[in-house]
């Protein structure tokens, strides 16, 4: 096995993300340290502790993002560090304080625990395509994104778009200290991302399609990047096992509209109740790409996102966040 022998620390391990990350880990062999911030909460800790070779190969320390320090014993004696705990969600009421500090500050407190130990060799940090797209230049369909593409603080700013800004200027910062103090960083910019859940309870990107199957009557005029998080899991592992893997990659299997999701999903499951119309008579938002090659010379095979649409269903049913019988089938 590839990790066997391997130490390696894992920031914010319950989350939806890193809770894949600590499991593909297990299986690849290594040693997860993983950090949480309450190590008495079990819907924070029984999933990961119940994982095939957790017994043996993981251990789950307390850390918090905004307490200097806290990552330094964790981190010694790692080889590797994946840095994914960051706030995930758009609706921030202080957003300064709910997203950008822990985003920003965070970053540089886990690069600074780094710093501290030779053992580390490399940092993959979870960015985000929210670090990418929001720059208000043409997203359309003969348009393709690639790694030359930055999100901007200014545009952030004026739209307000706080989780982006928090993504934008938390990867600036750990390029800009990455590059200050010889860190070799790698960072992973995964679209929306959607596919089995393994915490038992609800993340965003997950809630994005819970919300087509509760019962609404529209779908928002939006298209997104999605990509399986089984697929971001791999990534993040490659990037760290595969030598001469550098800079950004971007993860999206698809670009697609919420019509395009919504026609899958009545494919699938023809019983449902969906939204029956878009929210507004707008023309659709256009679809644009987002180059794969980078991606593929990692090793990345996407998930096509029909399975990931369906694989995200079947667990949002067993978790029971959904019931078809009682809240969607049509009559
Ligand atoms: N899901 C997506 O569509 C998507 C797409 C692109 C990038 N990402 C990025 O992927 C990463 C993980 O997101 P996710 O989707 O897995 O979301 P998630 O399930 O909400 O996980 C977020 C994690 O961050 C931790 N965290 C938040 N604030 C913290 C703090 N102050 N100190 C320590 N830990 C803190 C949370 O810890 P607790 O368990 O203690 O709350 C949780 O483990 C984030 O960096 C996110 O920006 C997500």
């Amino acid at each position: 096995m590839s990790g066997s022998g391997k130490v390696v620390c894992v920031t914010g391990a319950s989350g939806y993300i890193a809770s894949w990350l600590v499991k593909l880990l297990l299986q690849r062999g290594y040693t997860v340290r993983g950090t949480v911030r309450d190590l008495a909460d079990p819907k924070r800790t029984e999933h990961l502790r119940a994982l095939e070779g957790a017994n043996e190969r993981l251990q789950l320390f307390k850390a918090n993002l905004l307490e200097e320090g806290s990552f330094d014993s964790v981190v010694e004696g790692c080889e590797g560090v994946f840095h994914t705990a960051s706030p995930c969600y758009v609706n921030a009421t202080d957003p300064q304080a709910e997203l950008i500090d822990p985003a920003v500050k965070g970053a540089l407190n886990v690069f600074g625990s780094c710093i501290k130990t030779p053992s580390v060799k490399r940092v993959v940090v979870t960015s985000s395509m929210a670090a990418v797209l929001h720059n208000g230049r043409p997203q359309t369909p003969d348009v393709v994104i690639d790694a030359t593409w930055f999100s901007s603080v200014e545009f952030c700013e004026q739209e307000k778009k706080w989780y982006p800004l928090s993504k934008t200027l938390a990867e600036e910062a750990a390029w800009k200290f990455s590059k200050d103090n010889s860190i070799d960083m790698v960072t992973i910019h995964p679209g929306v991302v959607i596919g089995p859940l393994l915490q038992p309870t609800l993340n965003e990107s997950s809630a994005m399609l819970l919300n087509l199957l509760n019962g609404s009557s529209t779908y928002p005029n939006l298209r997104f990047p999605w990509v399986n998080v089984k697929d971001v899991a791999m990534a993040h592992i490659l990037a760290f096992e595969v030598p001469s893997a550098s800079g950004r990659y971007f993860l999206v299997e698809r670009v697609a509209h919420y019509s395009e999701i919504v026609k899958i999903l009545r494919e699938q499951y023809p019983a449902l109740k969906l939204p029956e119309k878009c929210v507004d008579d707008k023309p659709f938002l256009p679809i644009y790409q987002v180059s794969k090659e980078k991606e593929k010379s990692l090793g990345i095979d996407y998930v096509p996102i029909v399975t990931s649409i369906k694989e995200t269903v079947e667990s949002l049913k067993e978790k029971g966040f959904v019931s078809f019988s009682k809240l969607a089938i049509a009559k």
